[in-house]
């Protein structure tokens, strides 16, 4: 796009004709959903909509808060099942499908992904965000990214940062400590923004280390653009904005919904008494025009959807992103043939459960219950009996509903009963107190497996992690299938009835018991703040630095075959010293069952030695390979430097410290299957020497261990004063050199300390 000719906008000219108050209105929107058109000069508006599973449009006119009903759009699964697919591919065709819908709509922007870090299973919005993990949360959404702009869409990153937990969600500090945000919170973010360059960021409501997100100059300025180097627009979360004009200040170019005749008021006095650049206000305003032209040429061409064809992907989404989580004598698939009867239980198999509510609501096109795609889908001559067991949104078992239930399993020969979250239970605006099912479906689930004398398979739909410790035993089989959306009922039957074989790994770690999960007691906070006291141990980081027994690991999924594992390579290539360090992890993966099937290969890495408390593992690579009965093939994964690296908080930056990595390839994080070293060499960086450095950081840095050892050294050259005493040394070595230099006696004067610290500084 050169700045003449923006498809059809020249924003140069445009910029110079507008008055001032033209460019602070430009810096809001219009209306919920619109930027503001100024036809004087020919800018017109163009239209956001949510996001991030569906389109969300509302019709023209739509409420006062934006949460009313919008026109109908395929209904994805949502985040929480996609990533639990582990599947870039298949993610970037959702959002291609995404930007069709959003196109043929005249939506410019979609608003997603959401790619917070799921940090407590009670985040009320988890079921919108992708995992614990910043590594597969990044590598998602940037495919999601890709594949919406692929369309001539724009997306919008979103809540960036830190927008972990919804209560207190406008005005909460998260207090996050410079590694755990850069190696956790941010990651994510500055893979999807230096990988995909989404058209727009959006701000978090909440505040980072006591500033808000959306007047927070270093991470929208200093990290966003100037480190990671985001070319698009910053706009607000709804209502993000506490003060416009230290917002722009900081880089928050679009505010959303508009807060007409202050903001653009305040931005217009601002410039006027010299507060506020106009320069700022320019370079903003040139980023809307940049948008808007950047619009253009889908709004002139808007296409067609294929409604049918996206119903269907949405099924294959939701298939690829159940997780089978067991699967105990093989209780599934389903083997069913004529006059066999299949007993389904609960509620949600006809009265789907499929997404989560608040923004992110969609009006489905279609909508499948599980119970009508299996009736359709089973053996000719295969009788199935339903019974609901349960009334949705009532946590007191109804006797009469249990009794048909048991009635309806006994003499079955297969047993399918579908539980969940109530959609009151689970939603943008408040978070979960606890992380349990309901008590009348936990008593419905004793009781039917008490009658059943077939194998109870159970199948989940919920959009956060819930505990299963307390009632799995009553399940032989636990499909776990997210909140999937519009076809997830089609999904949950080709899954059962072994039409496809379950691929989805956990992209959360299922915990014994909510008190497990590493944010417990600092979740969600009080007095306006919540601390992040379990630092980078955030999920499988802090479950595995304490070796806690979980219900069932980040990263595990069964599946209706079985792989092997062989053959792990390493090579090394580049170095860090060049700053291109590679590792190439390779191996192979054979289909060892008799059904096709998919395996999710996961490579993560130890940094067994460092100065630093390090994760047990972390995961860093991944690959989801397709293979037929008896197929194998060779899998290769290429891990970067930043794999390798912690943030550290001495220099401010990313360090590799050299010696012997881990190399763990494995099909979850505590199913390892092979293991290799790399020994990787890299330069020691340190903070630079100074006279409040300790002993033992002088003596660690080769120069100034130097100028210490000739300044004591004796007549013979041999090292001398109290440094020739090793004991002292021990027990001194953490006192910062100035102190030293105090002690009446030592030998190191204040003048000569300064000066040998000057020689090391020029050095
Ligand atoms: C949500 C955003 C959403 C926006 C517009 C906000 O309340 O936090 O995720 O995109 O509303 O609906």
């Amino acid at each position: 796009m050169t700045p003449h000719d923006a498809n059809g906008l020249d924003i140069d000219a445009a910029l110079a004709a507008m008055t001032l108050e033209e460019k602070a209105s430009l810096s809001l929107g219009s209306d919920f959903w619109h930027t503001a058109a100024v036809e004087r000069v020919g800018v017109p508006s163009v239209m956001l909509a949510d996001g991030p599973h569906g389109l969300r449009k509302q019709p023209e006119g739509g409420d006062h808060v934006g949460l009313g009903g919008s026109v109908p759009a395929t209904c994805f699964p949502t985040a929480a099942a996609l990533g639990s697919s582990w599947d870039a591919d298949l993610v970037r065709r959702v959002g291609e499908a995404l930007g069709r819908d959003a196109r043929v709509e005249r939506v410019s922007v979609l608003l997603g992904p959401g790619i917070n870090i799921k940090r407590s299973p009670l985040c009320g919005r988890n079921f919108e965000y992708l995992s614990e993990d910043p590594l597969l949360s990044g590598v998602l959404g940037a495919a999601m990214v890709d594949g919406v702009q692929s369309q001539g869409i724009g997306t919008s990153l979103k809540h960036y940062a830190a927008n972990n937990q919804e209560t207190d969600r406008l005005r909460v500090s998260a207090d996050v400590d410079e590694r755990p945000l850069r190696e956790i919170y941010l990651a994510g973010f500055e893979h999807v923004v230096t990988r995909a360059q989404p058209w727009t960021v959006m701000c978090a409501y909440n505040r980072v280390n006591g500033t808000y997100a959306s007047q927070h100059r270093w991470l929208l300025t200093a990290v966003l653009r100037d480190e990671w180097g985001f070319r698009g627009l910053v706009v607000s979360d709804w209502g993000a904005v506490a003060d416009r004009v230290a917002a722009l200040a900081a880089g928050l170019d679009l505010e959303m919904p508009p807060n007409l005749g202050v903001s653009d008021a305040a931005l217009v006095a601002a410039v006027r008494s010299g507060e506020l650049d106009e320069a700022a206000l320019d370079t903003s305003v040139r980023r809307v025009l940049e948008l808007v032209a950047r619009a253009q040429p889908a709004l002139a061409d808007p296409g067609e959807v294929d409604v049918e064809a996206h119903h269907d992907l949405a099924r294959q989404a939701a298939r690829e992103s159940a997780v089978l989580l067991k699967n105990e004598g093989v209780a599934l698939p389903l083997s069913l043939g004529a006059g066999q009867t299949l007993a389904v239980v609960g509620e949600m198999a006809r009265t789907p459960r499929y997404q989560g509510a608040g923004s992110s609501q969609v009006v489905p096109t279609r909508l499948d219950a599980a119970l009508h795609q299996l009736e359709a889908l089973v053996p000719d001559g295969v009788t199935v009996r339903f019974a609901p067991g349960h009334e949705l949104g009532s946590a007191e078992p109804d006797d009469a509903l249990v009794a048909e239930a048991v009635q309806a399993v006994r003499g079955a020969d297969a047993v399918v009963v579908l539980l969940g979250l109530p959609a009151e239970e689970e939603s943008e605006g408040f978070d979960r107190t606890h992380m349990d099912l309901p008590a009348d479906q936990t008593a419905l689930l004793a009781a039917v497996a008490e009658a059943a004398t077939a194998p109870v398979v159970v199948v989940l739909s919920n959009g956060s992690a819930v505990r299963v410790s307390d009632w799995e035993h009553h399940a032989d089989a636990l499909l776990e299938c997210w909140l999937p959306g519009q076809a997830g009922g089609g999904a949950i039957a080709d899954l059962l009835l072994g039409l496809a074989s379950p691929s989805g790994r956990l992209a959360e770690t299922l915990p014994l018991r909510l008190e497990d999960n590493p944010s417990y007691l600092s979740f969600p906070g009080d007095s306006g703040h919540v601390r992040y006291g379990e630092g980078v141990f955030v999920g499988y980081r802090g479950y595995d630095a304490r070796d806690q027994a979980v219900s069932y690991p980040f990263g595990h999924g069964l599946s209706y075959t079985t792989f092997a594992y062989g053959g792990l390579a390493l090579e090394v290539l580049g170095s860090v010293e060049a700053g291109d360090l590679r590792v190439v992890v390779r191996c192979t993966v054979a289909n060892t069952g008799e059904r096709s099937g998919a395996e999710v290969v996961q490579v993560y890495v130890r940094d067994p030695e460092c100065s630093v408390a390090r994760p047990v593992r972390e995961l860093k690579g991944f690959v989801k390979a397709r293979l037929a009965p008896g197929e194998s093939a060779l899998v290769d994964v290429e891990l970067d430097q930043r794999a390798f690296a912690y943030w550290s908080t001495t220099v401010h930056g990313w360090v590799v410290e050299g010696g012997a990595f881990e190399i763990v390839v494995g099909s979850s994080s505590r199913d390892l299957r092979l293991t290799g070293t790399v020994d990787i060499t890299a330069p020691t960086r340190r903070a630079p020497i100074s006279t409040t450095s300790t002993l033992e950081e002088w003596l660690a840095d080769p120069a100034a261990r130097a100028a210490l050892a000739s300044l004591f050294a004796d007549q013979a050259g041999q090292v001398g004063g109290f440094l020739a005493e090793g004991d002292l040394v021990k027990v001194i070595g953490n006192f910062p050199m100035d102190r030293l230099a105090a002690f009446p006696g030592f030998g190191l004067d204040r003048a000569t300390l300064d000066r040998l610290a000057a020689g090391l500084r020029q050095h």
